[in-house]
């Protein structure tokens, strides 16, 4: 192969991510994602931050806010939550049933996995980065 083929990913290895409501797609190989320090590895905070789409973290991916809530609304293998996420979860507005933190909820396996940011979170972003005020307004 040359280099400038594409290396295509194989079917049985491919994951997908799709953050609504922009519908930006993320595809990759599993398990050749680096680890971007945000979160959980695998995490949709770590897969954000890899692909440079906006995904609130205060505290830094460490389960201590709530910010990264998101839903989830299709799971193509996502780790159950630990008694600490479920925790941290009942403080978070509008809580559904498919709720999950960002930082926590990690892709166990290829497949495609849909999550919706709820619009607190995404009213104020702009171009995949979070607006700044300008001073005086
Ligand atoms: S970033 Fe704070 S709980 Fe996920």
């Amino acid at each position: 192969m040359s280099d400038t083929e594409t290396k295509a990913i194989p079917a049985d290895k491919l994951v997908r991510v799709t953050f609504q409501p922009e519908g930006r797609v993320v595809e990759f190989e599993y398990g050749t994602m680096p680890y971007d320090h945000h979160g959980k590895p695998m995490s949709f905070l770590d897969v954000a931050e890899n692909n440079d789409i906006f995904l609130d973290h205060a505290c830094g991916g460490v389960c201590a806010c709530t910010t990264c809530h998101l839903w989830v609304i299709q799971d193509g293998g996502i780790s159950e939550a630990d008694d600490d996420e479920i925790d941290r979860l009942d403080m978070a507005a509008d809580q559904q049933l498919n709720s999950r933190l960002g930082c926590q909820a990690v892709i166990t396996k290829p497949g495609n996995y849909v999550v919706e940011i709820p619009k607190w979170n995404r009213n104020y972003t702009s171009e995949g980065k979070p607006l700044t005020l300008a001073e005086g307004k």
